[in-house]
């Protein structure tokens, strides 16, 4: 089965019966908490108590967000699937969810987040320019 990025773009390959798929995978959802964990570990976040303010870019469900949850931390997430974020609400994350793409910018002020995590969502934007090259060399 080839990868989602290379089938449809994500906000119509996530739709609603995917995006309910994605959720209740339990390889998925173990996947996404460990690399949030480490994602967390890698920010190397002051060690002081006081809860953060992040950014979880591509947060779909909100699997990854729940890690930042359940490490006493505040999250925005944003995604550009609107199935991947009713999901979420109805989920009852904590996190406060914004219909976005990560590539247009959320608007955000400088400052406002202290770090951001963005858990196997990237590798979309990725997969975009490889298209693009892909096109590019055959002209
Ligand atoms: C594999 S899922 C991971 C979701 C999330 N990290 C989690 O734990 O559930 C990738 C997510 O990235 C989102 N995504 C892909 N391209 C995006 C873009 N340009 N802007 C915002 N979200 C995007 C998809 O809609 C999808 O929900």
């Amino acid at each position: 089965m080839p990868r989602p990025e290379v089938q449809a773009p994500p906000e119509i390959f996530y739709n609603e019966s995917e995006a309910r798929k994605y959720t209740t995978s339990s390889r998925i959802i173990e996947i996404q908490a460990r690399i949030s964990e480490r994602a967390l570990e890698l920010l190397a976040l002051p060690d002081d108590g006081v809860p953060k303010m992040l950014l979880d870019i591509g947060c779909g469900s909100g699997l990854s967000g729940e890690t930042l949850t359940e490490h006493g931390h505040h999250w925005i997430g944003c995604d550009i699937s609107q199935s991947m974020l009713d999901v979420a609400l109805e989920r009852e994350t904590e996190g406060d969810l914004l219909l976005a793409d990560m590539g247009e910018g959320l608007g955000l002020r400088p400052g406002v987040m202290d770090g951001a995590i963005s858990i196997s969502a990237v590798q979309v934007i990725l997969q975009v320019f490889v298209l693009f090259l892909q096109l590019a060399c055959r002209v």
